[in-house]
């Protein structure tokens, strides 16, 4: 069984795509040999020249195809059309988004390892150039925003560049720093980890992206077990879709998000036969709860979570459950206190990775707890009382 099914056909990736031939021939379904006098090829082919199409053996048609399909390909997406208004794509998102923009960073165009010189074209997407480089098994490490210097192998190094999110806990330690901790500061601004961050989500504590309380502890990597230790292990590397069969040779479940193994019940509800998925989410609820009634009650300053809005957090001064509005323009939250701004950024950390629970289901029970816990003290609320665990 497949899941993670995309089905973006975009008509841009098409065009740029010099590929066009294999895509149309496969997706109407018609045999491997391409006869260019069938008038019925949906695709424009010189009725005779210098090859016989037929002749030409089409090695990559599968993977193209699977590619094509995919996420990665899919240039329509806000994480390649972002830039479409504009001459260029900036240097400090290009290396993520567009292939043209990771050989840049990583040297393999020939350019200074380690920086986007440019220009970089817009309209780039993850092309195949950007995991089949000869240059890639060169890049033996690959550096993460909390610092961490992690040894990658071969395609790894592209996985683990573009998946690692944007900020890390530093990020946000160094900005509460010396502040008073349940005062608001207009200074303060949310922290956004950035999207699908699975490679930092995978590295637990030792990858450094939360935001780590004093005195914890945190898991490092989840090296889960032999067969499943590495990215394309379970991500077939171009549809990127999980297949389930091979997690049954050791999980018994119905469905990826349904995997259990732990016996405690993390969330409080005692109920040990849903996914542990269901606990994460649990918890991020109750954070997201003690955010709402932490800005509410103690910081005198409501906030407002809306996930189709980039800043996401927003002002409700007079706390009517509606964001507030300046001149029709939904007005951005900027009574962070150091307690509000890290919880909020843990929060928004691990509900970033749709693959939490498989990444990494410890470290991301563990950011809650402490997130949840640390709130608990302003608020006077009793951790027992919640049943959450760490
Ligand atoms: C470290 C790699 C990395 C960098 C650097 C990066 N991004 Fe991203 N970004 C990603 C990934 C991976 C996604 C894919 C998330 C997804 O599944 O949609 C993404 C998604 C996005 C999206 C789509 C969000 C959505 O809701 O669909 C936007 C917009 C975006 N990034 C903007 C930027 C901008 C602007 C910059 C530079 C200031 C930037 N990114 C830098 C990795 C990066
Ligand atoms: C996100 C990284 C990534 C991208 C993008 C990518 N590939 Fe791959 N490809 C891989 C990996 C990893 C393997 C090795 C799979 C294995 O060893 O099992 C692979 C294997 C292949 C193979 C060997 C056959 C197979 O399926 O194992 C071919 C052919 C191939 N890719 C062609 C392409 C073409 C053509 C494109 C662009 C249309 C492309 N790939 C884009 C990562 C990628
Ligand atoms: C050059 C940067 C880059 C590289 C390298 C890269 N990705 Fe991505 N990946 C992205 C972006 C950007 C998106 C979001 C695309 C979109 O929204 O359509 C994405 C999306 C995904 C998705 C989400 C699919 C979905 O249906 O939403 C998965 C899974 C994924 N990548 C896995 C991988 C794996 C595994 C590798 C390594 C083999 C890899 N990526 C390499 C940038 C990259
Ligand atoms: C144990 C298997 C496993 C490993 C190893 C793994 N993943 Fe995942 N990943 C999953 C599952 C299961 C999901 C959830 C699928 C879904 O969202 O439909 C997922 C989801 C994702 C998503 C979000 C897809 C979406 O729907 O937006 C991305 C991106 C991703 N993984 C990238 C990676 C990267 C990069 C690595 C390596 C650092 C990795 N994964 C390692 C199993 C795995
Ligand atoms: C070779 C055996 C093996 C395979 C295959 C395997 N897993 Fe696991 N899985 C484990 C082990 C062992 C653990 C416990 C690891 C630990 O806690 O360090 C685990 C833990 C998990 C957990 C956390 C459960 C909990 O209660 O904490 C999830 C979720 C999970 N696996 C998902 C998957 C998915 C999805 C796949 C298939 C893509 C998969 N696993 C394939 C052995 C496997």
């Amino acid at each position: 069984m497949l899941f993670q099914k995309r089905k973006h056909i975009s008509i841009l990736a098409v065009v740029s795509c010099a590929l066009l031939l294999v895509e149309a021939h496969s997706v109407s379904g018609q045999t491997q040999s391409v006869d260019a006098s069938d008038a019925t090829v949906p695709f424009a082919l010189p009725k005779s020249g210098p090859f016989t199409p037929s002749d030409i053996e089409i090695k990559n048609d599968q993977s193209i195809t699977d590619w094509f399909r995919s996420a990665h390909a899919d240039a329509a997406a806000r994480a390649f059309s972002h830039w479409d208004g504009e001459e260029e794509i900036n240097k400090v998102c290009a290396t993520c988004h567009s292939g043209e923009g990771f050989r840049d960073f990583h040297g393999l165009d020939g350019t200074a390892a380690g920086s986007v010189e440019g220009p970089i074209n817009t309209g780039g997407v993850v092309d195949c150039g950007t995991c089949h480089n000869a240059g890639l098994s060169e890049i033996k490490e690959v550096a993460f925003p909390s610092g961490l210097l992690h040894p990658v192998q071969g395609v790894e190094a592209s996985c683990m560049t573009c998946h690692q999110g944007r900020t890390a806990g530093i990020t946000v330690s160094t900005a509460v720093a010396d502040l008073e901790i349940d005062t608001p500061n207009p200074e303060l601004r949310f922290i956004n980890p950035h999207y699908a961050t699975a490679a930092a989500t995978w590295l637990g504590g030792y990858g450094g992206s939360g935001y780590h309380y004093d005195g914890k502890e945190y898991s490092g990597r989840f090296f889960h077990a032999r067969p499943v230790s590495s990215c394309v292990s379970c991500h077939e590397p171009h549809t990127l879709e999980v297949a389930f069969e091979p997690c049954l040779t050791c999980h018994q479940a119905n469905a990826p998000e349904e995997i259990r193994i732990a016996r405690q019940s993390y969330d409080g509800s005692g109920d040990t036969t849903k996914g542990i998925r269901a606990d994460i989410q649990a918890n991020a609820a109750t954070l997201m709860e003690m955010i709402k009634a932490y800005t509410a009650d103690v910081a005198e300053a409501p906030v407002i979570y809306d996930g189709t809005r980039h800043p996401y957090f927003f002002a409700d001064a007079n706390g009517d459950g509606a964001i507030d509005d300046s001149d029709g323009r939904p007005v951005v939250y900027s009574a962070w206190t150091p307690r509000s701004l890290r919880a909020a950024y843990n929060w928004k950390l691990v509900t970033a990775d749709p693959g939490n629970y498989a990444h990494n289901p410890p470290y991301m029970l563990e950011l809650l707890y402490d997130s949840i816990e640390d709130l608990s003290v302003p608020l006077g609320i009793d951790m027992q009382s919640l049943g959450v665990l760490r």
